[in-house]
């Protein structure tokens, strides 16, 4: 169950950053260090581990900027710091809701416990397939002991959900069917998204004709109450995307990197200033600016993030009905 502080002051912020234009969310970067090396993942860290004070700052400067919701991340894999609890302890302290995305691997259910008691939120573990992959190895197979992490999460009151990139995989429909069959017995929902390439790459790994079965079973499952939780409006556009770049709005998020330098996604390193000197102002003339790398991009995150910020009530219905259904 949320705090009521919390509750309050997300709301509160989620109408300010609507009024006065700015973002609601922000990641913050904890470590740049990864155990694993998925093929698609490149966002090249510099293995940096800010220090716990470090990051109280930062917190500090993003409640500040009116932040609502905290994501801790980073260019690699936030479970390996021994003292994530801590973090999570600041952020809770100053009633930012407060997520994590992790790769999963070396979750234990003492871990989950600690990172319940400093008031984790919620918890998404990115888990991209069912059977073991050649991309990544965040698959369930690879990890058996997910079924108790999320059971032993969701018994401490950790919201957690999964999320799958999609991979140019032959029997992708087959897969992700297992996948969501998982999903469906654990009673965790997933949002599924596209990888994003670096910009020298070809403009997406997919073969279109491949993809389309897949698109069509996930939009299908992403009705209210299925277990998939983007808008399906997300697979419909991406049946269009896989032909050419389309027109739609992302929600850029705050980007506190390991470095202490403020961007407006992962993809968009380096285009802004360090974090302590930057000001509403520049990040609001930093929102409006395009992108060369945002014409090809398709971010689950940054188009779930927009239809939450242009209809926060369909959103909150879609949750409470699929709440409703797996109960
Ligand atoms: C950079 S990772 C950091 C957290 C953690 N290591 C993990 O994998 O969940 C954050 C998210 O970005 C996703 N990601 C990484 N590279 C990507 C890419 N090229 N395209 C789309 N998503 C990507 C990961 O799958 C993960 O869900
Ligand atoms: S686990 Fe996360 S950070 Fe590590 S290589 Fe994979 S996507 Fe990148
Ligand atoms: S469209 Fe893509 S590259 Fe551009 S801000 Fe959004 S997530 Fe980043």
């Amino acid at each position: 169950m949320l705090p009521v502080k919390t509750l309050v002051k997300a709301i509160t912020r989620y109408l300010q950053a609507k009024i006065y234009d700015r973002p609601f969310a922000a990641h913050l970067g904890v470590t740049d260090t990864c155990n694993l090396s998925c093929d698609y993942c490149n966002l090249e860290g510099k293995a940096r581990n800010p220090t716990l004070e470090q990051l109280a700052e930062r917190l500090d400067l993003l409640d500040n900027l009116g932040i609502a919701v905290v994501w801790l991340m980073g260019k690699g894999e936030p479970t390996l710091r021994d003292d994530l609890d801590q973090i999570i302890a600041k952020a809770n302290k100053r009633a930012l809701f407060t997520g994590i995305t992790t790769n999963g691997s070396i979750l234990t259910k003492e871990v989950v416990t600690r990172y319940a008691a400093a008031g984790l939120n919620l918890m998404e573990i990115s888990v991209d397939t069912y059977k073991e992959n050649p991309f990544s190895r965040k698959s369930v197979e690879a990890n058996p002991n997910f079924p108790r992490i999320i059971q032993h999460a969701q018994q401490q009151g950790v919201g957690c959900i999964l999320h799958s990139v999609i991979l140019p995989q032959q029997e992708a429909v087959e897969d992700a069917r297992r996948l969501l069959d998982f999903c469906k017995e654990y009673n965790v929902p997933i949002t599924f998204g596209f990888m994003f390439n670096s910009p020298e790459e070809e403009r997406t790994p997919y073969n279109q004709s491949d993809l389309e079965p897949l698109l069509r079973l996930l939009e299908q499952e992403a009705k209210p109450g299925g277990i998939v939780l983007n808008f399906p409006s997300y697979f419909t556009k991406g049946q269009q995307w896989l032909q050419q770049p389309i027109e739609w709005s992302c929600e850029k998020t705050l980007v506190v990197s390991t470095d202490n330098h403020i961007d407006l996604c992962s993809r968009l390193s380096g285009k802004s200033g360090i974090a302590d000197t930057i000001t509403p102002e520049q990040i609001h003339q930093l929102q409006h600016t395009s992108y060369p790398e945002c014409e090809d991009c398709f971010s689950s995150c940054g188009y779930q993030l927009n239809m939450f910020r242009t209809s926060p009530l369909h959103y909150i219905a879609r949750y409470l009905a699929f709440s409703l259904k797996h109960k």
